[in-house]
């Protein structure tokens, strides 16, 4: 599903400080992975889902997605297939606008006028799955949530619009513990209940060794894969959270 053939970022090239964040990553991730990515700071790890959100072209390689090399697409061409959340609860909502408000402009993000139609049901169903009543508070601004309550909501609106992939880049750095452990619940059910794959940047080492079905560390540019093992995937009939309208539309495939 997504694939990066000899993949090298360098920033500044040419300069004095010219710096290779990214090298010759050659790296594979199937469709239902939840892959963990660890390092320390400065490793390259954002610079990895920089290039997988298409905001910046690899220096050298391809990336591939779906088979499709993604050179010259740019981050709203790619929004349709991979949705994103980041560390920072007010950078993947509208603040000033309300709940539903947010919910609506989410789920029109790459897709026809006539998808849109079904929005607010499954938008409410999704919702409903956090069992944090927002539900019931549509117009509520969305400014006015919690941190926790914030990011659980930017990750329905990421994947509301039915992407391939998730990508997470410490979306629970600035969560209290509780919090994080909602939210990291939510990221799981995401995987396992809906086949999205995850790619998630994590400093939490708990959570690293908790969740996802590989584990990746990137130091110094370089990525190494430490711990493989299949995708955990359900299959329809055994969902327990039928999504209402927009079935999706093929159960995840297990390897
Ligand atoms: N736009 C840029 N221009 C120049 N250098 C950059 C740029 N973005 C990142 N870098 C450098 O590339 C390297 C990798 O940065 P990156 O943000 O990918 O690290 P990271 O692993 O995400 O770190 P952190 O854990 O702190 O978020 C760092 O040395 C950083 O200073
Ligand atoms: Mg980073």
């Amino acid at each position: 599903m997504i694939k990066l053939s000899d993949v090298s970022v360098v920033y500044r090239k040419g300069e004095e400080n010219e710096k290779c964040a990214l090298k010759n990553a050659t790296l594979q991730i199937s469709q239902g992975d939840f892959v963990i990515i660890v390092g320390p700071n400065g490793a390259g790890k954002s610079t990895l889902m920089k290039v997988l959100l298409c905001e910046l072209a690899p220096t050298v390689g391809t990336y591939y997605l779906n088979g499709k090399s993604m050179r010259g697409f740019s981050v709203t061409q790619v929004a349709r297939w991979v949705g994103r959340v980041f560390q920072d609860p007010n950078s993947g909502i509208f603040p000033d606008l309300s709940i539903l408000e947010n919910l609506s402009i989410a789920s029109k993000k790459g897709v026809r006028w006539l998808r849109f139609r079904s929005c607010p049901q499954k938008a409410v169903s999704l919702l409903s799955l956090l069992g944090l009543g927002l539900e019931k508070n549509l117009n509520t601004r969305a400014g006015d949530l919690s941190g926790g309550q914030k990011q659980a909501l930017a990750m329905i609106m990421a994947i509301i619009s039915d992407p391939k992939v998730l990508l997470l880049d410490e979306h629970t750095a600035s969560l209290d513990p509780k919090s994080s452990v909602k939210v990291m619940e939510l990221t799981r059910q995401i995987n396992e209940q809906f086949g999205i794959t995850v790619v998630m940047i994590t400093h939490n080492m708990p959570f690293a060794e908790q969740y996802g079905n590989r584990k990746w560390k990137i130091e110094e540019g370089e990525v190494y894969e430490y711990e493989y093992r299949p995708p955990v995937c359900l299959t329809r009939s055994e969902n327990p959270f039928p999504l209402v309208g927009d079935q999706r539309r093929c159960a995840p495939k297990c390897v």
